[in-house]
Protein backbone atom coordinates (compact mmCIF):
# COMPACT_ATOMS: atom_id res chain seq x y z
CA UNK A 1 0.00 0.00 0.00
CA UNK A 2 1.52 3.70 -0.53
CA UNK A 3 2.24 5.59 2.03
CA UNK A 4 0.01 8.22 3.46
CA UNK A 5 1.12 11.78 2.32
CA UNK A 6 1.58 14.18 5.25
CA UNK A 7 2.67 17.98 5.01
CA UNK A 8 4.06 18.84 8.28
CA UNK A 9 5.00 22.80 8.89
CA UNK A 10 7.67 22.81 11.18
CA UNK A 11 10.64 20.26 11.28
CA UNK A 12 9.57 19.10 14.43
CA UNK A 13 12.03 16.74 16.78
CA UNK A 14 13.98 13.79 15.84
CA UNK A 15 11.69 11.66 17.69
CA UNK A 16 8.24 13.16 16.10
CA UNK A 17 9.98 13.50 12.71
CA UNK A 18 11.10 9.74 13.20
CA UNK A 19 7.95 8.07 13.75
CA UNK A 20 6.51 10.09 11.11
CA UNK A 21 8.80 8.95 8.04
CA UNK A 22 8.44 5.43 9.24
CA UNK A 23 5.11 5.04 8.19
CA UNK A 24 4.37 8.14 6.11
CA UNK A 25 5.32 9.60 3.06
CA UNK A 26 6.60 12.69 4.55
CA UNK A 27 7.03 16.74 3.40
CA UNK A 28 8.34 19.35 6.21
CA UNK A 29 8.61 22.62 6.11
CA UNK A 30 12.32 23.55 6.89
CA UNK A 31 12.24 27.50 6.86
CA UNK A 32 12.54 29.17 9.88
CA UNK A 33 9.60 31.82 8.72
CA UNK A 34 6.51 30.21 8.92
CA UNK A 35 4.21 29.41 5.50
CA UNK A 36 2.26 31.97 4.21
CA UNK A 37 -1.50 30.77 3.76
CA UNK A 38 -1.02 30.42 -0.10
CA UNK A 39 2.18 27.79 0.55
CA UNK A 40 0.31 25.81 2.65
CA UNK A 41 -2.77 25.50 0.22
CA UNK A 42 -0.55 24.66 -2.68
CA UNK A 43 1.23 21.75 -0.22
CA UNK A 44 -2.05 20.27 0.82
CA UNK A 45 -3.77 19.66 -2.89
CA UNK A 46 -2.24 16.50 -2.94
CA UNK A 47 -1.98 15.41 1.00
CA UNK A 48 -3.87 12.92 3.25
CA UNK A 49 -2.16 14.51 6.23
CA UNK A 50 -1.49 17.69 8.05
CA UNK A 51 0.42 18.39 11.21
CA UNK A 52 0.86 22.16 11.98
CA UNK A 53 1.51 24.77 14.46
CA UNK A 54 -0.99 27.23 16.02
CA UNK A 55 0.00 29.56 13.98
CA UNK A 56 -1.29 27.96 10.88
CA UNK A 57 -5.27 29.09 10.44
CA UNK A 58 -7.26 25.94 8.74
CA UNK A 59 -10.32 27.50 7.97
CA UNK A 60 -12.93 26.16 5.40
CA UNK A 61 -10.48 27.35 2.64
CA UNK A 62 -7.84 25.00 3.60
CA UNK A 63 -9.91 22.20 3.68
CA UNK A 64 -11.53 22.73 0.47
CA UNK A 65 -8.14 23.08 -1.01
CA UNK A 66 -7.43 19.53 0.19
CA UNK A 67 -9.57 17.24 -0.94
CA UNK A 68 -7.51 14.16 0.32
CA UNK A 69 -7.48 15.24 3.70
CA UNK A 70 -8.10 12.93 6.51
CA UNK A 71 -6.27 14.25 9.69
CA UNK A 72 -5.13 17.92 11.13
CA UNK A 73 -2.85 16.92 13.80
CA UNK A 74 -2.41 20.50 15.82
CA UNK A 75 0.83 20.62 17.76
CA UNK A 76 -0.66 22.25 20.60
CA UNK A 77 -3.54 21.87 23.27
CA UNK A 78 -5.05 25.00 22.12
CA UNK A 79 -7.00 24.21 18.78
CA UNK A 80 -8.59 27.94 17.92
CA UNK A 81 -6.81 28.18 15.10
CA UNK A 82 -8.71 25.55 13.12
CA UNK A 83 -12.52 25.08 12.25
CA UNK A 84 -13.53 22.67 13.78
CA UNK A 85 -17.22 22.00 12.38
CA UNK A 86 -15.36 22.59 8.77
CA UNK A 87 -13.47 19.78 9.47
CA UNK A 88 -16.03 18.18 11.40
CA UNK A 89 -18.46 18.28 8.51
CA UNK A 90 -16.04 17.07 5.55
CA UNK A 91 -14.62 13.64 7.82
CA UNK A 92 -11.83 15.39 8.58
CA UNK A 93 -9.95 14.02 11.74
CA UNK A 94 -8.56 16.67 14.40
CA UNK A 95 -5.93 16.17 17.30
CA UNK A 96 -4.52 18.21 19.87
CA UNK A 97 -1.81 18.00 22.41
CA UNK A 98 -2.72 17.92 26.14
CA UNK A 99 -1.65 16.78 29.29
CA UNK A 100 2.21 16.88 28.39
CA UNK A 101 2.49 20.75 28.61
CA UNK A 102 0.62 21.37 31.56
CA UNK A 103 3.32 21.86 34.14
CA UNK A 104 5.42 23.65 31.19
CA UNK A 105 3.03 25.99 30.80
CA UNK A 106 2.22 26.17 34.87
CA UNK A 107 5.33 27.06 35.62
CA UNK A 108 5.51 29.71 33.24
CA UNK A 109 2.55 31.44 34.71
CA UNK A 110 4.18 31.71 38.04
CA UNK A 111 7.50 32.68 36.39
CA UNK A 112 5.26 35.74 35.08
CA UNK A 113 3.74 36.48 38.62
CA UNK A 114 6.86 36.64 40.03
CA UNK A 115 8.33 38.80 37.31
CA UNK A 116 5.76 41.48 37.61
CA UNK A 117 4.88 41.32 41.05
CA UNK A 118 8.64 41.30 42.32
CA UNK A 119 9.54 43.72 39.36
CA UNK A 120 11.88 41.35 38.06
CA UNK A 121 12.57 42.89 34.28
CA UNK A 122 12.47 46.48 35.52
CA UNK A 123 15.30 45.00 37.87
CA UNK A 124 17.31 43.51 35.22
CA UNK A 125 16.90 46.50 32.89
CA UNK A 126 18.03 48.89 35.17
CA UNK A 127 21.50 46.52 35.94
CA UNK A 128 22.02 46.04 32.65
CA UNK A 129 22.08 50.08 31.79
CA UNK A 130 24.64 50.61 34.55
CA UNK A 131 22.31 52.35 36.46
CA UNK A 132 22.74 50.50 39.70
CA UNK A 133 24.86 52.53 42.13
CA UNK A 134 24.30 50.43 45.04
CA UNK A 135 22.11 48.60 47.38
CA UNK A 136 18.64 51.28 48.70
CA UNK A 137 16.38 50.32 50.79
CA UNK A 138 13.86 51.49 48.86
CA UNK A 139 15.07 50.10 45.39
CA UNK A 140 12.42 48.44 43.17
CA UNK A 141 9.94 47.04 46.05
CA UNK A 142 7.50 45.13 44.58
CA UNK A 143 4.71 42.91 45.81
CA UNK A 144 4.36 40.21 48.01
CA UNK A 145 3.17 36.83 46.00
CA UNK A 146 3.58 34.11 49.25
CA UNK A 147 0.45 34.56 51.12
CA UNK A 148 -1.93 36.06 48.88
CA UNK A 149 -4.75 35.09 47.28
CA UNK A 150 -4.79 33.14 43.54
CA UNK A 151 -7.60 33.03 41.54
CA UNK A 152 -7.54 30.73 38.84
CA UNK A 153 -10.30 31.36 36.00
CA UNK A 154 -10.43 28.00 34.66
CA UNK A 155 -9.79 24.73 36.54
CA UNK A 156 -8.63 22.24 34.06
CA UNK A 157 -5.29 20.46 33.45
CA UNK A 158 -3.33 23.73 33.59
CA UNK A 159 -5.09 25.89 35.91
CA UNK A 160 -4.62 22.62 38.50
CA UNK A 161 -1.21 22.34 37.66
CA UNK A 162 -1.22 26.44 38.66
CA UNK A 163 -2.72 25.84 42.04
CA UNK A 164 -0.54 22.66 43.01
CA UNK A 165 2.21 25.43 43.11
CA UNK A 166 0.81 27.52 45.14
CA UNK A 167 1.26 25.98 48.32
CA UNK A 168 4.87 25.88 48.26
CA UNK A 169 3.80 30.34 48.75
CA UNK A 170 1.15 29.56 51.44
CA UNK A 171 -1.49 30.76 49.34
CA UNK A 172 -5.23 30.75 49.68
CA UNK A 173 -6.78 29.61 46.11
CA UNK A 174 -10.03 30.24 44.51
CA UNK A 175 -11.12 29.15 41.16
CA UNK A 176 -13.63 29.85 38.95
CA UNK A 177 -14.78 27.20 36.41
CA UNK A 178 -17.35 25.99 34.02
CA UNK A 179 -17.61 22.59 36.23
CA UNK A 180 -17.21 22.92 40.06
CA UNK A 181 -14.07 20.33 41.20
CA UNK A 182 -15.17 17.14 42.89
CA UNK A 183 -14.59 17.82 46.90
CA UNK A 184 -11.51 15.47 46.61
CA UNK A 185 -9.55 17.47 44.33
CA UNK A 186 -10.92 20.70 46.13
CA UNK A 187 -9.31 19.28 49.33
CA UNK A 188 -6.54 17.94 47.54
CA UNK A 189 -5.60 21.54 45.84
CA UNK A 190 -7.03 23.19 48.70
CA UNK A 191 -9.23 25.39 46.55
CA UNK A 192 -12.36 27.32 47.03
CA UNK A 193 -14.75 27.66 44.19
CA UNK A 194 -16.16 31.21 43.38
CA UNK A 195 -18.57 32.81 41.28
CA UNK A 196 -16.47 35.18 38.36
CA UNK A 197 -17.03 38.01 40.36
CA UNK A 198 -16.69 37.12 43.82
CA UNK A 199 -13.38 35.86 42.49
CA UNK A 200 -12.46 39.00 40.94
CA UNK A 201 -12.98 40.53 44.07
CA UNK A 202 -11.24 38.61 46.36
CA UNK A 203 -8.08 37.89 43.93
CA UNK A 204 -4.03 39.15 44.22
CA UNK A 205 -3.41 37.28 41.18
CA UNK A 206 -6.43 36.43 38.79
CA UNK A 207 -4.46 33.58 36.30
CA UNK A 208 -6.46 32.98 33.16
CA UNK A 209 -6.31 29.08 31.59
CA UNK A 210 -9.68 28.84 29.67
CA UNK A 211 -9.60 27.84 25.94
CA UNK A 212 -10.53 30.53 23.52
CA UNK A 213 -13.99 29.39 22.07
CA UNK A 214 -17.01 31.95 21.45
CA UNK A 215 -17.81 31.72 25.73
CA UNK A 216 -14.70 32.73 26.38
CA UNK A 217 -13.67 35.26 23.68
CA UNK A 218 -13.22 38.86 25.62
CA UNK A 219 -14.42 37.40 28.50
CA UNK A 220 -12.14 39.77 30.23
CA UNK A 221 -13.62 43.43 29.61
CA UNK A 222 -14.30 46.31 31.27
CA UNK A 223 -16.42 45.44 33.91
CA UNK A 224 -14.26 42.46 34.92
CA UNK A 225 -11.22 44.85 35.60
CA UNK A 226 -13.29 47.51 37.59
CA UNK A 227 -14.11 44.43 39.64
CA UNK A 228 -10.74 43.56 40.77
CA UNK A 229 -8.64 44.85 43.03
CA UNK A 230 -6.87 48.07 42.24
CA UNK A 231 -3.74 45.74 43.61
CA UNK A 232 -4.42 42.85 42.10
CA UNK A 233 -2.38 41.67 38.80
CA UNK A 234 -3.62 39.62 35.71
CA UNK A 235 -2.00 36.70 34.47
CA UNK A 236 -2.66 35.32 30.99
CA UNK A 237 -1.24 32.19 29.56
CA UNK A 238 -4.22 31.24 27.48
CA UNK A 239 -5.23 32.74 24.96
CA UNK A 240 -4.78 36.67 23.82
CA UNK A 241 -8.42 37.53 22.54
CA UNK A 242 -9.93 36.20 26.01
CA UNK A 243 -8.79 39.60 27.51
CA UNK A 244 -10.30 42.77 25.59
CA UNK A 245 -6.94 44.51 25.26
CA UNK A 246 -8.08 47.67 24.77
CA UNK A 247 -10.11 47.41 28.42
CA UNK A 248 -7.03 46.62 29.99
CA UNK A 249 -4.78 49.48 29.27
CA UNK A 250 -7.67 51.66 30.36
CA UNK A 251 -7.65 49.35 33.47
CA UNK A 252 -3.99 50.09 33.83
CA UNK A 253 -4.18 53.77 32.65
CA UNK A 254 -7.01 54.31 35.41
CA UNK A 255 -4.81 52.22 38.21
CA UNK A 256 -7.54 49.92 38.11
CA UNK A 257 -5.41 46.92 38.66
CA UNK A 258 -1.71 46.91 39.57
CA UNK A 259 -0.03 45.22 36.50
CA UNK A 260 -0.48 42.31 33.90
CA UNK A 261 2.02 39.33 32.92
CA UNK A 262 0.79 38.68 29.59
CA UNK A 263 2.49 35.80 27.50
CA UNK A 264 -0.44 35.55 24.91
CA UNK A 265 -1.77 38.50 22.79
CA UNK A 266 -5.10 39.34 20.84
CA UNK A 267 -3.72 39.81 17.27
CA UNK A 268 -0.09 38.16 17.44
CA UNK A 269 2.66 39.22 17.34
CA UNK A 270 1.19 42.65 17.15
CA UNK A 271 1.64 44.79 21.14
CA UNK A 272 -0.65 46.77 21.65
CA UNK A 273 1.60 49.93 22.66
CA UNK A 274 -0.35 50.40 25.45
CA UNK A 275 0.88 47.09 27.41
CA UNK A 276 4.60 48.49 27.09
CA UNK A 277 4.76 50.04 30.67
CA UNK A 278 6.99 48.78 33.61
CA UNK A 279 4.01 46.94 35.51
CA UNK A 280 3.65 44.56 32.12
CA UNK A 281 5.55 41.63 31.71
CA UNK A 282 5.62 40.77 28.11
CA UNK A 283 6.34 37.56 26.77
CA UNK A 284 6.52 35.70 22.81
CA UNK A 285 3.74 32.78 23.89
CA UNK A 286 6.33 30.77 25.60
CA UNK A 287 3.85 28.76 28.00
CA UNK A 288 5.27 24.97 26.97
CA UNK A 289 8.08 26.39 25.36
CA UNK A 290 11.17 24.31 27.13
CA UNK A 291 12.50 21.48 24.61
CA UNK A 292 11.53 18.73 26.85
CA UNK A 293 8.20 19.89 26.80
CA UNK A 294 7.73 21.13 23.00
CA UNK A 295 9.47 17.39 22.06
CA UNK A 296 6.61 15.56 24.01
CA UNK A 297 4.44 17.52 22.39
CA UNK A 298 5.86 17.30 18.41
CA UNK A 299 6.03 13.37 19.66
CA UNK A 300 1.87 13.54 20.48
CA UNK A 301 1.21 15.29 17.15
CA UNK A 302 2.97 12.41 15.31
CA UNK A 303 1.47 9.77 17.07
CA UNK A 304 -2.25 11.25 16.51
CA UNK A 305 -1.22 11.11 12.87
CA UNK A 306 0.27 7.66 12.53
CA UNK A 307 -2.82 6.29 15.26
CA UNK A 308 -4.95 7.32 11.77
CA UNK A 309 -2.96 5.93 9.21
CA UNK A 310 -2.45 2.27 10.73
CA UNK A 311 -6.21 1.90 11.16
CA UNK A 312 -6.18 2.89 15.05
CA UNK A 313 -7.94 5.08 16.70
CA UNK A 314 -5.90 8.63 17.55
CA UNK A 315 -5.51 9.20 21.45
CA UNK A 316 -6.49 12.72 21.50
CA UNK A 317 -9.63 13.22 19.22
CA UNK A 318 -11.39 16.77 19.09
CA UNK A 319 -14.18 15.66 16.76
CA UNK A 320 -14.65 11.75 17.56
CA UNK A 321 -17.98 12.27 15.77
CA UNK A 322 -16.30 11.77 12.79
CA UNK A 323 -14.69 7.94 13.47
CA UNK A 324 -18.35 7.02 14.81
CA UNK A 325 -19.93 7.57 11.36
CA UNK A 326 -16.98 7.04 8.89
P1 LIG B 1 -8.46 22.18 29.90
O1 LIG B 1 -7.86 21.06 30.69
O2 LIG B 1 -9.54 21.86 28.93
O3 LIG B 1 -8.96 23.30 30.93
C1 LIG B 1 -9.75 24.37 30.58
C2 LIG B 1 -10.71 24.64 31.72
O4 LIG B 1 -11.46 25.81 31.44
C3 LIG B 1 -11.72 23.49 31.95
O5 LIG B 1 -11.79 23.22 33.31
C4 LIG B 1 -13.03 24.09 31.43
O6 LIG B 1 -14.14 23.60 32.10
C5 LIG B 1 -12.82 25.55 31.76
N1 LIG B 1 -13.70 26.42 30.97
C6 LIG B 1 -14.02 26.30 29.65
N2 LIG B 1 -14.83 27.31 29.30
C7 LIG B 1 -15.03 28.06 30.39
C8 LIG B 1 -15.79 29.23 30.67
N3 LIG B 1 -16.50 29.83 29.72
N4 LIG B 1 -15.75 29.75 31.92
C9 LIG B 1 -15.05 29.12 32.89
N5 LIG B 1 -14.32 28.01 32.70
C10 LIG B 1 -14.31 27.49 31.46
O7 LIG B 1 -7.35 22.93 29.06
P2 LIG B 1 -5.80 23.10 29.44
O8 LIG B 1 -5.03 21.98 28.89
O9 LIG B 1 -5.69 23.44 30.88
O10 LIG B 1 -5.43 24.37 28.52
C11 LIG B 1 -6.10 25.60 28.67
C12 LIG B 1 -5.72 26.56 27.57
O11 LIG B 1 -4.42 27.06 27.80
C13 LIG B 1 -5.62 25.94 26.16
O12 LIG B 1 -6.89 25.87 25.54
C14 LIG B 1 -4.69 26.89 25.45
O13 LIG B 1 -5.42 27.88 24.76
C15 LIG B 1 -3.88 27.53 26.57
N6 LIG B 1 -2.45 27.17 26.53
C16 LIG B 1 -1.53 28.15 26.28
C17 LIG B 1 -0.19 27.83 26.29
C18 LIG B 1 0.86 28.87 26.03
O14 LIG B 1 1.86 28.56 25.41
N7 LIG B 1 0.70 30.08 26.51
C19 LIG B 1 0.23 26.52 26.51
C20 LIG B 1 -0.73 25.56 26.75
C21 LIG B 1 -2.07 25.90 26.75
P3 LIG B 1 -14.86 22.22 31.62
O15 LIG B 1 -13.86 21.14 31.82
O16 LIG B 1 -16.04 22.10 32.48
O17 LIG B 1 -15.21 22.43 30.16
C1 LIG C 1 -0.10 26.57 23.23
O1 LIG C 1 -0.44 27.70 23.24
C2 LIG C 1 -0.99 25.46 23.19
O2 LIG C 1 -2.21 25.65 23.14
O3 LIG C 1 -0.48 24.33 23.21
Amino acid sequence: MPKAKLFITHPLYPEARTLLQGSCDCEFWEKQERPTPQELLARLKDKEGLVCLLTERIGEDVIRAAPKLRIVADVAVGYDNVDVPACTKRGVVVTNTPGVLDETTADFAWALMLAVARRVVEADQYVRAGSWQGWNFDQFCGTDVWGKTLGIVGFGRIGRAVARRAAGFGMKVIYHSKTKASAEVEKQLNAEYREMNALLAEADFVSIHVPLNGDTRQLFDAPKFFRMKPTAYLINTARGPIVDEAALVHALEAKKIAGAGLDVFEQEPFIHPGLKRPNVVLAPHLGSASNETRGKMALLAAQNAVALFQGQRPPNLVNPEVLKTS
